[in-house]
C-alpha cells in the first residue's frame, strides 16, 4: 500500500518565518496559496499553479472569522485539516500554515483595512463585514509568508479584484495571479459550500452557469444590461433557486457598472441562495 505523503504543518507565525527565510536563502522563490481549508480539486489547482510559478509553495488553512457577519456560517464552515494536508501533499504543496485565531488575532488588535470602491456593491452591498476581514487576513498573510507569487481563484471574483487593489496600493511586492474557475462536469463552480447540498439542490446549482452564459452572450450581442440581468435573476428563481441576492454585468477591471457592454471587457456575477447555501459564480462575457 503506497504511503500518504505528508506536508509539514506549521502553526506559529515564528516557525513559518524561520523555514521561509531559509528557502530564501537557498536562492528559492516563494508561490502562496491562502485558504480556509475544505480543499477541493479548485484549490488544489491553485497549488499547482503556485508550483508552476515557484520553488517552494506554502498553502494557508485558516477560517478567518472576521471575514464572518455573525449570522453567517463560521462555526459549520467545513473543517479537514487531516485530509486537507494530505491533499496538499499530493499537490505538491511544501508547507500547510494552519495558525490557531489565537495566532493571528491579539485579543487587542486594532488595526482594520478599507480597500474602499472595489469591495463596495456585489458580495460588499450583501456581506458588508467580508471584505475588510479578507483585507486584513491577506495583508497578514502576504506580511507573514512574503511570497513572490500568490494564486487566487477567479471563482471569488470580487474578492481577486480587492486583493489586487490592496497589494497594488499597499506596495506589497507580491504578484497576484487569478486562476479560472474550475467546475464540475456540470459546469458548476467548485466550492467548499457545495457540501451542503443535497442531489436535489446540486440539480438546481449546475443551472447557475448557463443561465449565467446565457445573460452574458445576449449582453456580448450589445442589449442593455439591466433588462438583462433582471431576466437571468428571474430564470434563476424558475430554476428553483430560493432567493437571488443578484445579478450584474460589470466592467472586468473594478467592476463597475454600464449600460450597455460597449468595448470594455465584462463580467456577469451573480450570488444566490439554496435554503440557506449561498452560491456565487462568475464568468467573462
Ligand atoms: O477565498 C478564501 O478562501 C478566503 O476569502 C481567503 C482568501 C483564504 C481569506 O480568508
Amino acid at each position: 500500500m503506497a504511503d500518504t505523503p505528508l506536508v509539514a504543518i506549521v502553526r506559529p507565525v515564528a516557525d513559518l518565518r524561520t523555514t521561509v527565510s531559509a528557502w530564501k536563502r537557498q536562492g528559492f522563490t516563494v508561490g502562496f496559496v491562502p485558504t480556509m481549508g475544505a480543499l477541493h480539486d479548485g484549490h488544489l489547482a491553485l497549488v499547482r499553479e503556485a508550483k508552476e510559478r515557484a520553488d517552494r509553495v506554502v498553502a494557508s488553512v485558516f477560517v478567518n472569522p472576521t471575514q464572518f457577519a455573525a449570522h453567517e456560517d463560521l462555526g459549520a464552515y467545513p473543517r479537514q485539516e487531516g485530509r486537507d494536508a494530505e491533499l496538499l501533499a499530493e499537490a505538491g504543496c511544501d508547507l500547510m500554515f494552519a495558525p490557531s485565531v489565537e495566532e493571528m488575532y491579539r485579543p487587542d488588535a486594532t488595526t482594520t483595512i478599507s480597500v474602499g470602491a472595489p469591495a463596495e456593491g456585489l458580495e460588499g452591498a450583501f456581506r458588508p463585514q467580508m471584505f475588510g476581514g479578507v483585507a486584513l487576513v491577506v495583508s497578514k498573510l502576504l506580511n507573514q509568508v512574503q511570497p513572490d507569487v500568490a494564486v487566487f481563484g477567479e471563482k471569488d471574483f470580487q474578492q481577486l479584484i480587492v486583493v489586487r487593489r490592496l497589494v497594488r496600493d499597499l506596495d506589497i511586492p507580491t504578484e497576484i495571479i487569478g486562476l479560472p474557475t474550475i467546475r464540475d462536469g456540470h459546469g458548476l463552480a467548485l466550492s467548499s459550500r457545495n457540501a451542503y447540498l443535497s442531489e436535489a439542490d446540486l440539480a438546481v446549482a449546475r443551472r447557475l452557469n448557463g443561465i449565467l452564459a446565457e445573460a452574458g452572450a445576449k449582453a456580448a450581442l450589445g442589449d442593455p444590461v439591466a433588462p438583462l440581468e433582471a431576466e437571468a435573476a428571474q430564470a434563476l428563481l424558475a430554476a428553483g433557486f430560493d432567493s437571488v441576492d443578484y445579478v450584474a454585468i460589470r466592467r472586468t477591471d473594478d467592476l463597475s457598472a454600464f449600460e450597455t457592454v460597449a468595448d470594455a471587457p465584462a463580467r456577469v456575477l451573480a450570488a444566490a441562495k439554496i435554503g440557506r447555501t449561498r452560491l456565487i459564480d462568475n464568468m467573462a462575457v
